[in-house]
């Protein structure tokens, strides 16, 4: 249907692009006398020249029509997902294949259906359960961002609360993070490598902002501008004061001796990069009747095959005390060619340095109603440029939501069965996934007063249609086992202080 209509828009606009027809009106103002006044086979042939021109334009047309036709309705449905499907289609049903793909369906029998943004403000109306309308907002199309007030009852809010609890729910954060030194060691990097490295503009100094830039996050910690002046001072690293550090006071400043002055003043929880508690919760058959509902919500809301959110992570319910916070960060990092997502990685043949969530969408539910605080600051929505380094600028950082959400350009506030969806990539212009969307960042801010509780829905997709393609097949030779099983939580992930895929 889509692609019918795209054609004639394409038609439309050509014809009304073309020139006007003039040669009508000078023939009409002739003499009557002049028209008829040639003899009669010239007036013959002269129209049986033009009747066999327009029979023969006519074909022509229909020819190429017919070209048209053919190339886009079989050769996949091209940029069906970009475009005007309006919310509470059905096409993307006719998308899902439930037959065990051959060989050459892998080559692009899916379109994946994406929400058009329209302009901010604007509002939709989606229908999610029989005899339920709600309300979607566009909040920003950088990245493509909505709100849907009500989205989950009060008692579901509820359930999904009292579930957590009864799982019970764990740090999201740990204050020890082995991992990172084990590879700091591994590498065994040398100091001018080290500074070579963090030194963006290669003028053999260290300014504040690239340190920030680059070790911000050291080992799960949040540096502070004055953090880092106090670290300078502390090691007296910084010898001639001028807050710059060249190659060899950076010596000085070893990792070893890094670590041992962030032990010694002993780190507090509101250091870190994220303080939270989250549990995760199964939604597949078996699970409770409201984690259900909400998948087959969202399932209908992203207007997805439901295999891909059947194949999804689960449920991940957050819950952050009084002064707890989410600094800044991308829900699911770049894609490069030799990047892995972690849920397609056991059907990847390959073994990659990279790895990253493929979390092409998140849907973030408000579980309750902050008193005070904890809204979710999207710091860079809708800018005209994002440049990483203009994230930290006169010692203000961004990305600190302990800080500086005001200085945020979107924040949402938390509001009981309130969820807001996201694209963390954009299309790839055929239909699959593209790039990840750098203006996805963003962050939980400080609650300041009670408790926030959240839920994620995260919706996995392997840029790489082929892997996803080959993981699906694999999950789906197990019968009857086609639900969010198939997908286990990466233990190492949950506790990772990989900034860019918490
Ligand atoms: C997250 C997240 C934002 C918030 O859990 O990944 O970004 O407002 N949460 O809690
Ligand atoms: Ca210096
Ligand atoms: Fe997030």
């Amino acid at each position: 249907m889509t692609d019918e209509q795209e054609g004639s828009d394409a038609e439309d606009t050509a014809a009304s692009g073309s020139a006007p027809v003039p040669p009508v009106a000078p023939r009409t103002q002739r003499p009557p006398s002049d028209r008829l006044s040639g003899n009669k086979t010239s007036v013959c042939s002269r129209s049986y020249f033009v009747v066999v021109m327009v029979f023969f334009h006519v074909y022509i047309i229909n020819v190429i029509a017919l070209l048209f036709y053919v190339h886009y309705s079989s050769g996949g449905q091209e940029d069906a997902s970009q475009s005007r499907d309006a919310p509470g289609g059905q096409q993307q049903q006719r998308a899902e294949t439930r037959r065990p793909p051959s060989k050459a369906d892998f080559l692009r029998d899916v379109s994946l259906a994406r929400i058009e943004g329209i302009r901010v403000g604007h509002v939709q109306s989606v229908s999610l359960a029989p005899g339920k309308v709600h309300d979607m907002r566009t909040l920003s199309l950088k990245p493509l961002l909505f709100e849907i007030p009500g989205f989950l009852s009060e008692d579901e809010c509820r359930v999904v609360m009292q579930l957590a609890q009864l799982k019970g729910l764990m740090e999201s954060q740990l204050m020890v993070q082995d991992g990172q030194e084990d590879l700091a060691k591994e590498l065994n990097l040398s100091p001018e490598e080290i500074f070579n490295l963090l030194d963006i503009n290669q003028d053999g100094q260290l300014q504040l902002h690239e340190i920030l830039t680059h070790s911000r996050v050291r080992d799960g910690i949040w540096l502070t501008p004055e953090n880092l002046r106090e670290i300078y001072a502390g090691l007296k690293a910084d010898k001639d004061g001028n807050g710059l550090l060249s190659l060899e006071e950076f010596r000085l400043l070893s990792s070893d001796a890094f670590q041992r002055f962030l032990l010694q003043r002993g780190v507090k929880r509101s250091q870190l990069v994220r303080n939270s508690r989250h549990t995760w919760l199964y939604q597949g058959k078996g699970a409770h009747r409201v984690l259900q509902d909400i998948k087959a919500r969202v399932t209908r809301l992203t207007r997805l095959p439901s295999t891909l959110v059947d194949l999804s992570e689960p449920l991940q319910v957050v819950r952050y005390e009084e002064g707890g916070h989410y600094h800044a960060h991308h829900d699911s990092g770049p894609v490069y060619p030799e990047t892995a997502c972690t849920h397609t990685r056991l059907a990847a043949n390959t073994s990659t340095p990279f790895e990253t969530s493929c979390r092409y969408i998140t849907v973030l539910f408000y579980l309750n109603s902050v008193e005070g605080g904890g809204e979710t600051a999207f710091p860079v929505a809708d800018n005209r440029t994002y440049d990483e380094v203009s994230l930290i600028q006169n010692d203000v950082d961004l990305l600190d939501t302990r800080r500086n959400c005001d200085k945020s350009n979107l924040r949402v506030k938390p509001t009981k069965g309130t969820a807001v969806l996201w694209y963390n990539y954009l299309s790839d212009g055929r239909g699959w996934v593209g790039e990840q969307d750098e203006y996805a960042l963003h962050g939980g801010c400080v609650v300041t007063h009670g408790t926030k509780w959240v839920a994620n829905k995260w919706i996995n997709i392997d840029p790489d249609y082929q892997r996803q393609a080959r993981y699906q097949q694999l999950v789906s030779r197990q019968p009857e086992e086609e639900d969010d099983e198939g997908w286990t939580p990466d233990p190492d992930l949950q506790h990772s202080n990989i900034h860019q895929d918490l």
